[in-house]
């Protein structure tokens, strides 16, 4: 089958398709024949080396890219019938693909993984748009768990037309924050649709101490943190790198895991319309470059879809 890969860390040119052996699935793993993966920032900064400077990947031949798999279940391990009674041959699925230091990853023709990561696509859901929700809904998802309650507060969300932002902003109304959206002003339609109850274009719009909570996927530090009342909460996206703390601030960040039963439900909204798809273009998985250079030049809403 093939594969993309990153074997010397650079620009979108470093990427490489090569054949490997389709890989078998061991007891407990399942196979997905990916129809659809989608392209987020982690893979190009994976791609660009930025994991490798960490000391995070430790590959002796190639690394694996991307975490969004959409497909057909295509190979079921021994004990995973029996545990995951859902999870049978040509199922339709999507899976979070977790992890920077691996060999292969969702860019693939097959990719195995954890029924764990693992949820059913809802009829009447697309699997191209199906492989836009796992990293960033789920993201999304454990970033409004950590601030917990709503209870009728503020919460900005910064970055809120972008993938995490996006599905943070929707889901956050729903569950009953006040929210207000740090976005570009071409972003209006799509932030009101999903609930803002305003929209600012810099920190310093909303002045200090004013909101109760702050969720960051624009990764704004020190001037999001400026915006929280005193003992307010905030989570970040780039664990290695969080802001300091502040006037009983702890600032943290989410590290998304995945969630099987979490995912499926995300799927379920997706699919009932209550969190919108966004997919921007899909290219063959031998256009994987240009779908880099799309994601590195900015701007764009709804992600790049890899399709085998
Ligand atoms: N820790 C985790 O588990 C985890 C999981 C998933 C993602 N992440 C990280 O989360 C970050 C966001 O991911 P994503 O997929 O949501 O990226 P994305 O789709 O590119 O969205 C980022 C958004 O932020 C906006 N933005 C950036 N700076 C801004 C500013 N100063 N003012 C207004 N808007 C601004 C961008 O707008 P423009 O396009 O107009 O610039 C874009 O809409 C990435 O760094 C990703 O690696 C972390």
């Amino acid at each position: 089958m093939r594969a993309v890969v990153v074997t010397n860390p650079g620009p979108a040119e470093a990427l490489r398709v090569i054949d490997v052996p389709t890989p078998v699935v061991g007891p407990g793993e399942v196979r997905i024949a990916v129809a659809a993966a989608a392209v987020n920032p982690v893979d190009i900064q994976t791609r660009a080396g930025v994991y490798h400077e960490l000391g995070w990947v430790d590959q002796p031949e190639h690394t694996g890219l991307g975490w969004d798999v959409a497909g057909t279940v295509s190979a079921v391990g021994a004990d995973v019938t029996a545990s995951t009674p859902t999870l049978q041959m040509g199922m339709r699925v999507a899976a979070l693909v977790p992890g920077v230091d691996r060999p292969l990853g969702a860019y693939a023709d097959e990719v195995v993984v954890s029924p764990d990561a693992v949820a059913v696509v809802p009829d009447g859901l697309g699997l191209l748009k199906a492989a836009t929700m796992p990293l960033n809904g789920l993201t999304a998802l454990q970033a409004l768990d950590i601030l917990g309650d709503p209870a009728g507060r503020r919460l900005l969300v910064t970055g809120a037309a972008g993938a995490v932002g996006g599905y943070a902003v929707q889901l956050a109304a729903q569950r009953g924050w006040s929210v207000v959206a740090l976005a570009r002003e071409t972003d209006r339609a799509f932030i009101t649709r999903g609930g803002a109850r305003q929209l600012v274009l810099t920190p310093e719009e909303l002045g200090e101490g004013t909101v109760d909570a702050v969720f960051d996927p624009a990764a704004l530090g020190d001037s999001a943190v400026q915006v929280l009342r005193d003992g307010g909460r905030y989570v970040g996206v780039i664990p290695y790198a969080v802001p300091k703390g502040q006037r009983g601030i702890h600032p943290e960040a989410v590290f998304v895991k995945p969630d099987a039963a979490a995912l499926a439900q995300l799927l379920h909204q997706m699919a009932a319309g209550t969190l919108e798809a966004r997919v921007h273009a899909t290219v063959p998985l031998t256009a994987v470059g240009k779908a880099h250079h799309g994601v590195e030049a900015g701007g764009t809403r709804g992600r790049w879809v890899l399709v085998p």
